[in-house]
C-alpha cells in the first residue's frame, strides 16, 4: 500500500517529515503501528513479520543501521520477498533476513517504494470525464510520480462500479483489467470514456515495464497475499508495454512547467498524481501545488488527508475516523471524494 497519512513514506510517514526516531524503540513503533494499522485485515503474512519484527531487538538492531527513510517495513519486508522470501511463519523469514541481509540492505538501499497501482484509475476516471465533458475536448494527462506509468492509461482499462455493468471504451483493450470499485454518494459515474490524447509522467527514477528488474520490483510491492493484484499489475504492464508511456526522470517541481508544455493545445491538459506527494517535505507540496495554479490547468490530487490540508477546504470537517486509512481526492485543490488507497472505494462527499 502507499502513503496514507503518517504511517511510513509508502504508507505514512514521510520520509522528509517524519521525525527521525533515531532509537530501536522508534523503529519497533513504526514496525508495531505498521502491522496492526496498515497491514492487519489485507496481508496476514506482513502483519505478523511486522508485529514479530516490532518485539526482536536483534533484527530491529540490524534494521537501525539503515538511513532512516530506508527503514520502512514496505521496503524492508519488498526486498527480501523480492530475493526470495516466501510468505513463511516469522521463524523462517528471521533466517532469511539474517543469512541474505547483505543482499537485503542492497536491495533497500537501491530501491525505494513505487507501487504502482492501475487500480486508482477507477477513482480519478469520473473526474476525467467531468473534465471533459467541460472542456469538450480530448485529455493530456500528466502523471506526476508516475513509476511506471500505469495509472496513465484510464481510457485502456475497464470498470465496474458497485458490481454493475462493464464500462469501457473504444480504446480498452479486450484483455484490460477490470478494475471494480465500491462506491457511495453522488458520484458522477460516467457512461463513457474519455478520451486521452496525450500522456506523460514524471518520475524521480521511472520504472521501466519492459525491464525483468523493474517489473519484479513492482511484484515485489504487492503484499503477499493480494495475488488479484498481481494479475492487475501483469496485465496493466503488458498494455504500457504495446504503448510506452513518455517517462521523464527528475523531480516533479523542476519538470512539471517544461513538460506541461509539450502537451497539445488541442487537449486539456489534467496534471494528477497519486501516492506521491508524501514523499515531499511540506515547503516542496507548498511549491507544486502554487505551480499548479499558475499553470492553470485541470488538477486531480488524490492523496492522505495530512498531505495537502488547506485552511477551509472541508478536509477539516471530514471525521479522521471516517478518513482514516483513505486517500482525499480534490478537483482543483478542493477534496470531492474519500478513496480507497488501491481504488477499491470512492466515497462521493
Ligand atoms: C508510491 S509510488 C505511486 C506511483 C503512482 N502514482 C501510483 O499511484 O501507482 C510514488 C512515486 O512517486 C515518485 N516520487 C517521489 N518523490 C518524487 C519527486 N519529488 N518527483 C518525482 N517523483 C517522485 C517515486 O519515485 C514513486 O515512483
Amino acid at each position: 500500500m502507499d502513503s496514507v497519512n503518517g504511517a511510513g513514506p509508502d504508507r505514512g510517514r514521510s520520509a522528509g517529515t517524519g521525525a527521525d526516531p533515531g532509537t530501536v524503540s522508534g523503529t519497533a513503533d513504526w514496525y508495531r503501528n505498521f502491522g496492526l494499522h496498515e497491514a492487519r485485515g489485507q496481508s496476514g503474512c506482513y502483519e505478523e513479520w511486522a508485529l514479530a519484527i516490532s518485539q526482536d531487538p536483534q533484527l530491529l538492531a540490524l534494521i537501525d543501521t539503515l538511513p532512516y527513510a530506508k527503514r520502512q517495513p514496505n521496503l524492508v519486508l519488498a526486498a527480501a520477498r523480492f530475493l526470495g522470501a516466501g510468505n513463511t511463519p516469522y521463524a523462517e523469514f528471521r533466517r532469511f533476513l539474517f543469512s541474505r541481509w547483505p543482499q537485503v540492505r542492497q536491495v533497500i538501499l537501491t530501491r525505494s517504494t513505487q507501487t504502482n497501482e492501475p487500480g486508482r484509475c477507477a477513482v480519478f476516471l469520473p473526474s476525467l470525464a467531468c473534465i471533459a465533458a467541460a472542456e469538450g475536448k480530448p485529455l493530456a494527462l500528466l502523471e506526476v510520480g508516475a513509476s511506471a506509468g500505469l495509472v496513465l492509461f484510464p481510457d485502456r482499462y475497464r470498470y465496474q462500479y458497485n458490481g454493475g455493468p462493464i464500462l469501457a471504451g473504444p480504446a480498452s483493450a479486450p484483455d484490460a483489467p477490470i478494475l471494480p470499485c465500491a462506491v457511495t454518494g453522488p458520484a458522477p459515474l460516467p457512461s463513457e470514456l474519455p478520451t486521452i490524447s496525450w500522456r506523460a509522467g514524471i518520475d524521480l527514477n521511472p520504472l521501466d515495464s519492459t525491464n525483468d528488474d523493474d517489473v519484479a520490483w513492482l511484484h515485489a510491492l504487492i503484499w503477499p497475499e493480494q495475488e488479484f493484484r498481481r494479475q492487475r499489475l501483469r496485465a496493466a504492464l503488458e498494455i504500457a508495454r504495446e504503448d510506452p508511456p513518455r517517462l521523464v526522470a527528475g523531480d516533479l517541481n523542476q519538470r512539471l512547467a517544461e513538460v506541461v508544455a509539450e502537451a497539445p493545445a488541442e487537449a486539456a491538459v489534467v496534471v494528477l498524481h497519486s501516492a506521491v506527494l508524501a514523499y515531499l517535505a511540506p515547503p516542496e507540496r507548498r511549491k507544486f501545488a502554487q505551480t499548479v495554479r499558475e499553470l492553470g490547468v485541470n488538477w486531480l490530487s488524490n492523496e492522505g488527508a495530512q498531505v495537502l490540508p488547506q485552511p477551509g477546504d472541508g478536509t477539516e470537517g471530514i471525521d479522521a475516523d471516517h478518513v482514516r486509512g483513505r486517500f482525499v481526492l480534490r478537483h482543483n485543490g478542493r477534496p470531492v471524494a474519500l478513496t480507497g488507497p488501491h481504488g477499491q472505494s470512492l466515497d462521493w462527499l
